[in-house]
Parts: structure tokens; C-alpha cells; sequence
């Protein structure tokens, strides 16, 4: 049995079999990644464009790697370099590149829905790579898996997701996933950073860091987004460290078992401090090496399935 959509556009209504088949088939890959050769043949003769729309590190090259280990043929679009500086239209510049028959489109957007009008102009398979403060489902994906392997399963286990969620397409995903996955999930921060109607998603609320940590098994701590204007909701980056940030003396006195996990790019000093970024608490650079697996394994899975 194969995946149940064409796409991956998030993870919200993404049934339990899907991200399951998505996580173990991630584990082959993850496998394939120890190998002195980590290539394989399975996407040769695709063609997939990463479609970036807003600045990435770690999912632009993830991707790319993920296609190049694949075997698929790859291409790259940018916004600045591009003829969308010109003022080519989102969907004129969408139409010229599918004229060059690609497969699959990966694609980030700064803003929410852009994947989805994809799926209406385009007839190639699409991947949402982030999508404004929607959702980010490779990057939820990746975390599940990193939890699963460090911990050794999802179901019961407790998880707050600490940080700026109201900017975040990163929690979104994540509070999806988790819960199809058994998880329970909850949210910590101030409570200008955290939407009115949170409860809705069936999530526990912390504005107590302290106590967030003491009551979880795992704190995702997300990036203070200053570029969305994240810093007029607290009154500065260092009150938000004094109250919120994660800490190795927090980790000491409340949870010295609390598994620490950061999407990056990391605010050192800001959401988390150097010594817990460095730390033993934390699988930061785990979840990058497994983005790459969760990435092949999207890709596979999408790639290989026949339209119905
Ligand atoms: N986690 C994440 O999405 O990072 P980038 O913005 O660098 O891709």
C-alpha cells in the first residue's frame, strides 16, 4: 500500500498509515545515508524543481540532497536571481517551468496556500517545503522520526511545543502529526505568542516554562521569528530568554531527562542557550541527518505512486 494523496501539502487530516509508511520508510533510507555509496536508482528520469520563494538552509539543501541520492535530476529556483524580480507572476513563472516537464514541485512560499493553488494550476506532484504560518510537513515529519528513534515510539508520550506559535508553521505540523500519532501535545509560551483559541486544537496551554518542562518528555523549541515581527509581541529578546529560554539550569532543576529538539535556525541566547544547543540534552543536528531521510522518503513515496 502507497501513500493516500498525490501530495504532501501538510499534516493535518494525513491518516495514521501514511505517516507511518512515511517514517518507516525512512528508517531504509536513514540506512541508505551510513553507506560509503548513498545513492540509489529509485527517482532516475524525474525531474523535480525547488520552487524557494523565501530563505531556507537546511529544507532547500535537504531536498537537493534528498532528489541527488535519489537519482532524480534536479533544479533549483530562487526568488532573487529570478525572473519574479522582474515582476513575472507567481503562476506564469510556475507554467514556464512546468513547460520544461518537470515531475515534482517542491515548493516555500512566505505565503499560507501557496502549495494547495499549486495543485490547480500544475500537473506535477507537489510538496509543501513551509507555506507561511500554515504548515511545514517534511519538518514535522523529521521531528517524529527523531523523536521515534531517540525515544522509541510517539504514542503516550508528552510534548510541548515552546516558543512563538502563533508565527509558526512548525508547531501546526507538529501538533497534527503527534496527535494522529498518540502523542499528547501541548504549548508553552508568553501569551501574546500564543493564539486566544489554541484549545481548539486539543492542546494543553503553559505559560510557565518551568512547569512545561517539569510535566514533558520532549519540548520542541521553536525560533523567536523576528522577521515576522515577533519581537513586538514581547518586550525584548532578553526578557523573553529570562522567562522562556531553555537553559541547562531549568534542564537541572526541573527535567534532567527532557529531550530538547530546535527546527533551527537557531536564536542562540534567545529561545535557547549555547550550552543546551551544544548540550547532551539535545538532537539538533540528528533531526538535520534525518530530514534527509524523512525528504527521500516523501520523494520516494510521491514519486513512485501512479496517479488515481
Ligand atoms: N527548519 C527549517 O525550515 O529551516 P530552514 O528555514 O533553514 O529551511
Amino acid at each position: 500500500m502507497g501513500l493516500s494523496s498525490n501530495h504532501l501539502l501538510g499534516l493535518k487530516g494525513v491518516p495514521k498509515e501514511d505517516i507511518q509508511l512515511i517514517l518507516d520508510t525512512a528508517t531504509t533510507f536513514r540506512e541508505v545515508l551510513e553507506r560509503p555509496i548513498k545513492k540509489v536508482p529509485t527517482l532516475q528520469g524525474k525531474t523535480i524543481v525547488n520552487l524557494f520563494y523565501e530563505n531556507s538552509t537546511r529544507t532547500r539543501l535537504s531536498f537537493e540532497l534528498a532528489q541527488k541520492r535519489l537519482s532524480a535530476d534536479t533544479i533549483n529556483f530562487t526568488k532573487s536571481g529570478s525572473s519574479a524580480a522582474k515582476g513575472e507572476s507567481f503562476k506564469d513563472t510556475v507554467r514556464n517551468i512546468e513547460a520544461m516537464k518537470v515531475d515534482m514541485i517542491v515548493c516555500r512560499h512566505e505565503s499560507a496556500g501557496i502549495p494547495k493553488y499549486l495543485t490547480q494550476i500544475s500537473k506535477a506532484k507537489i510538496i509543501n517545503a513551509g507555506d507561511g504560518r500554515h504548515e511545514h510537513p517534511t519538518q514535522g515529519l523529521l521531528d517524529m522520526y527523531s523523536i521515534r528513534e531517540k525515544v522509541g515510539k510517539l504514542e503516550g508520550l508528552n510534548i510541548c511545543i515552546v516558543g512563538d506559535i502563533s508565527h509558526s508553521r512548525v508547531a501546526l505540523s507538529n501538533i497534527y502529526g503527534l496527535q494522529t500519532m498518540g502523542a499528547n501535545v501541548s504549548v508553552c509560551g508568553p501569551s501574546t505568542m500564543i493564539p486566544w483559541d489554541m484549545e481548539k486544537f486539543g492542546v494543553k496551554v503553559y505559560n510557565n516554562i518551568d512547569k512545561a518542562m517539569a510535566e514533558n518528555d520532549v519540548l520542541n523549541v521553536l525560533r523567536i521569528q523576528l522577521e515576522r515581527d515577533a519581537g513586538v509581541l514581547i518586550p525584548s529578546v532578553r526578557e523573553y530568554h529570562n522567562y522562556f529560554g531553555i537553559t541547562q539550569e531549568r534542564i537541572d532543576k526541573n527535567n534532567p531527562n527532557v529531550l530538547i529538539l530546535h527546527p533551527g535556525p537557531i536564536n542562540r541566547g534567545v529561545e535557547i542557550s549555547s550550552e543546551v544547543a551544544d548540550g547532551s540534552s539535545q538532537i539538533i543536528l540528528n533531526q538535520v541527518t534525518n530530514g534527509v531521510a524523512i525528504r527521500m522518503a516523501v520523494l520516494y513515496l510521491l514519486g513512485t505512486k501512479s496517479e488515481e
